[in-house]
């Protein structure tokens, strides 16, 4: 099946190999063609990407008479802009319960660690999840889903976490691989987070040692998880803890992620140097010289800005990672504390509120995240290019700019997924 998209608007389609840097991360006429291009999109995959005219001359016209059985459709963007599918490299996507009185606790003073201490937190999040049934999750799982690609994401990573116990994190990625097999939904990538907090009755090293002796290995027996993942923070998981994990993590084959300094400089920068681990998130108070160390590691930093957002703290430096640069990318983060699922959300907050400009949140937000969480398809994805995955985005205006001034609804009015449109 193929499908014609004629007369796009400004397409900004990052194409490249890799992810950027510095100031490559700004160069629109690099990055962005000019209104009057079309594409060509042969079932998954994108096919062409020329002159609109030329690309007419060859399928004929937008035709509005055209039926889904035909094996061509032609159809006129009129104008309006489109971007990449987005990518949100940092989830945690399926657990249950609801944690909105921690809102009137933070504001009384409490800290986050206060409130875990309290019974709140993550420990809140795990007892509501053991309490939810399979379909239950399953069902939230797909509704989240379904909000983020109305939203412009195409391409998710999920955690698991909120289980602690090796029946509970299998359950979790089962839930998730279950999720990977249904139709009109973004893709995933599944990361396994048992390393998330310590469950109630057990110190944190010998919840580790559950972990590498029977958690671990369980993991790797059921297969679903690609990457392991380790909330490497002063009061929750040491350094020396976080490496044993890791490194067995990767001695079995996974992929290496991590959660470092979100609440305080705790060294976590070093040891994602020491693993060359794919990314560091959040990475909120990581000095520069630890900045600079993971970047010359190949260690990319994913910020996580709806976390400040919803804590009340500072927001990274993001100007500051181009100015160095370093490789960044920001994602949502989606937890029980930290409720979106929006990535245009993301880009307003950086480009309306952070002075980042709108090219460097785009390519934040796309192409290099994908370079950290691959398509199941092997193909590129992130930027629109011929032989890519067919994911994008059509804005309902004739600026690229668009899809970061509006953080409320979604400011598409279709995605390409997988080479099918969807409208909004
Ligand atoms: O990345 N900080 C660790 N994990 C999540 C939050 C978990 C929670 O509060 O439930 C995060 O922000
Ligand atoms: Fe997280």
């Amino acid at each position: 099946m193929r499908t014609v998209f004629l007369d796009v608007g400004p397409l900004a389609h990052l194409a490249g190999n890799g992810s950027l840097q510095g100031h490559s991360i700004l160069d629109s006429n690099e990055l962005i063609a000019a209104p009057g291009m079309g594409i060509v999109v042969m079932d998954d995959t994108i096919e062409k990407i020329a002159p609109s005219a030329e690309i007419q001359d060859e399928y004929g016209a937008a035709d509005s008479s055209q039926t889904d059985l035909s094996e061509v459709t032609v159809l006129s963007l009129n104008g309006k802009a489109v971007i990449p599918g987005l990518v949100d490299g940092h989830t945690h996507l399926l657990w249950a319960g609801d944690r909105s009185r921690e809102l009137s606790w933070r504001h009384s003073g409490k800290s986050y660690k206060e409130i875990s201490n309290l019974g709140g937190g993550i420990q809140d999040t795990v007892k509501s999840t053991s309490q939810a049934t399979d379909e239950h999750l399953l069902q939230l799982g797909y509704a989240r889903m379904r909000s983020s690609l109305r939203s412009g994401t195409t391409h998710l990573e999920a955690k698991s976490g909120y289980g602690l116990t090796t029946e509970s994190e299998l359950r979790l990625l089962r839930i998730a691989s279950q999720l990977q097999s249904m139709d009109h939904l973004p893709s995933l990538d599944l990361t396994w987070l048992g390393a998330h907090d310590t469950p109630a009755g057990m110190n944190t090293n010998q919840y580790v040692e559950h972990i590498l002796s029977e958690q671990l290995p369980s993991v790797l027996e059921q297969g679903f998880a690609r990457s392991a993942d380790v909330f490497c923070e002063p009061g929750w998981f040491t350094i020396e803890q976080s490496e044993d994990i890791l490194k067995s993590s990767r001695a079995g084959g996974l992929e290496l992620r991590m959660h470092i300094d979100e609440f305080s400089d705790g060294g976590g920068g070093g040891l994602a140097t020491e693993l060359k681990v794919t990314t560091a998130d959040h990475a909120h108070y990581t000095n520069h010289e630890s900045r600079m160390e993971m970047e010359s590691a190949g260690v990319n930093t994913g910020f996580l800005p709806g976390t400040p957002y919803a804590m009340g703290s500072q927001w990274p430096n993001f100007n500051d990672a181009i100015e160095n640069d370093f490789t960044w990318s920001i994602a949502t983060d989606f937890n029980p504390n930290c409720k979106t699922l929006s990535m245009p959300f993301l880009g307003s907050l950086l480009s309306q509120r952070c002075s980042v400009h709108p090219l460097a949140a785009l390519v934040a937000a796309t192409r290099n995240p994908s370079e950290t969480t691959p398509h199941p398809s092997g193909k590129v994805h992130g930027r629109i290019q011929e032989g890519g995955i067919a994911n994008f985005n059509v804005l309902n205006a004739p600026y690229w700019e668009a899809w970061c001034m509006q953080p409320s609804e979604t400011p598409f009015i279709s995605t390409c997924l997988n080479g099918k449109l969807i409208h909004h």
